[in-house]
């Protein structure tokens, strides 16, 4: 494996993602870990990414020279570069003007990280600081407009750096040279894939459980449905999923995870239709977070019903992501568990084991590796659904099932005519919200007292921000024009046309 040690660059997740999409498995961790975490994962390769500080100034993140002694190939990207050459004795200072954007990098020499890439190239800069001469020993192979040394190595020290960015899309031989660094200078194999990622997990899925039993509760999105397929054919039916169907998925959607899971996986599975008890407790509460807590509290209820009924289960599969370990702390950190963040989350204080065959793997690892099982491009490509699951999107008031069903046959169309137009997947959600609002029509010479139904639809790439997607005319009219024919309940569509911030992607 490779670490990449992450000194607070914009960029430092995606260093980690590329330097897996050539087949090699890395890991990110931050900057203050020390040397002895890195050498206990002995790895093959390490990278020093980017970060938004001085080298020179106080506080900033320094480079424990030991780690350059680790007897491994180490290269610096941006700052990691800086730290390396005012390490071994460059000169790194502020320039008049910084680089940022576009750049054309001229290639003095070659050497062995930029062999193969042309002389003249362009690449993706983000920087103010300067190495305007490369340490002793070093050969400076390259320069762009504003920066004298624009990439070093020591083939002798086995070091290597770049001012630019190879890990940006802009940068066109980006991905070359993290090759060239990975398969020619490390001497990695690239063979991480996600056959491979499968291979593994079912290894120490098989370690941590032996002949334990397993209960996994399953939502229907991608990463318990990935994590729940790995676990089942690591330990087959030492394993049981609890489905609970509170009531508040989408159109079909309960039935869609129980015949994918039951009926073609042949996964042991415990369906709840649980509906009418959520509903009862939904009653009369129309405050956001009330519904949250309610709903939230109801669904441990209810798995813990069923988790006693399975008697000796000691461990509990969680689909954690790679993503949810960098947020709590890196790599080191123990198990967190999203409950707060995740309705449908499971409190801390469960007395299971955890089982988290996901925690190294990006979202689009993820995705991979559940093709990979077998499971079907729906759920793979699920947007993202909220625990509480529709009850938030009938706004404005008390979640009845007379106005959950509009809700659901109204997102039914939505998301119909979404996939027919090929969008689903660039959309990262697509619903529709309904308003505790009627308005007057007129449908057929009669005066009609219908629902309003909002369509919201939000490009996004992980929720913090998002902005409204331009969904063509033609078929936000063909989307409308469906609903009011198709469900007598509903006279007005209306869009949504707020980014976040200021709104948020759901209404509550
Ligand atoms: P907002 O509305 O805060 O949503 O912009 C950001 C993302 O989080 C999802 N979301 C939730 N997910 N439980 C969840 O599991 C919740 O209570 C919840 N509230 C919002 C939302 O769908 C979006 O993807």
């Amino acid at each position: 494996e490779v670490v990449v040690l992450d000194f607070g660059g914009q960029y430092s997740q995606l260093i980690a993602r590329r330097v897996r999409e050539c087949g090699v498995y890395s890991e990110l961790l931050p900057h203050h870990v020390g040397v002895e975490e890195v050498r206990r994962r002995k790895p093959k390769g390490l990278i020093l990414s980017g970060g938004p500080a001085s080298v020179y100034a106080e506080g900033a993140p320094r480079l424990d020279p030991e780690l350059l002694e680790l007897g491994i190939p180490v290269l610096g990207i941006c700052y990691g570069m800086q730290l390396i050459a005012r390490e071994l004795g460059g000169r790194v200072e502020g320039a008049e003007v910084g680089e940022f954007g576009r750049s054309d990098l001229t290639v003095l020499e070659p050497g062995r990280l930029l062999a193969g890439t042309p002389a003249e190239q362009t690449c993706w800069m983000s920087h103010r600081d300067t190495v305007f001469s490369a340490p002793p020993g070093f050969t400076a192979l390259a320069s762009s407009t504003a920066s004298p040394v624009a990439a070093i190595e020591s083939q002798e020290r086995d070091i290597y750096g770049i001012q630019f960015h190879p890990e940006v899309v802009h940068t066109p031989y980006g991905q070359h040279v993290l090759t060239t660094f990975l398969e020619d200078i490390c001497g990695l194999d690239r063979s991480w894939s996600a056959a491979s990622i499968v291979e593994e997990q079912i290894e120490r899925i098989r370690a941590q459980v032996g002949d334990g039993r397993v209960i996994c509760g399953l939502s229907g999105g991608v990463d318990s449905s990935v994590a729940a397929l790995l676990v089942h054919r690591a330990v087959g039916d030492q394993l049981t999923c609890v489905f609970v169907d509170h009531g508040l998925m989408r159109k079909n959607e309960g039935e869609q995870v129980i015949s994918a899971f039951r009926d073609h996986f042949k996964v042991p599975l415990v369906a709840v239709d649980a509906e009418e008890r959520f509903l009862a407790k939904l009653k009369g509460v129309t405050e956001p977070e009330a519904k949250r807590k309610v709903i939230g509290a109801e669904f441990i209820r209810v798995f813990e019903e069923e988790a006693a009924k399975l008697s000796g289960a000691k461990f509990l599969v969680q689909g954690t992501l790679y993503s949810d370990v960098i947020e709590s702390g890196g790599g080191t950190g123990a198990a967190t568990i999203k409950s707060h963040h995740n309705v449908g989350g499971l409190p801390e204080d469960l007395e299971f084991e955890l089982v988290e065959p996901l925690r190294a793997l990006f979202k689009d690892e993820v995705r991979a590796v559940g093709a990979e099982l077998g499971l079907p491009e729906r759920l793979v490509w699920r947007q993202p659904f909220p625990g509480p699951g529709l009850a938030i999107r009938v706004v404005g008031g008390e979640a009845t099932k007379e106005r959950l069903d509009v809700l659901r046959d109204a997102d039914a169309i939505l998301q119909d005519e979404i996939r027919q137009a090929g969008l689903y997947r660039e959309l990262w959600q697509s619903f529709c919200v309904l308003p505790d609002v009627r308005t007057v029509g007129v449908q057929g010479d009669e005066r009609t007292y219908g629902y309003v139904v909002v369509i919201r639809a939000v490009t996004s790439d992980d929720a913090m921000t998002a902005d409204w997607a331009r969904l063509p005319y033609d078929l936000l009219e063909q989307i409308a024009s469906r609903m009011i024919n198709e469900l007598r309940e509903v006279n007005r569509v209306v869009l949504d046309i707020t980014s976040k911030p200021p709104g948020t992607i759901e209404w509550e």
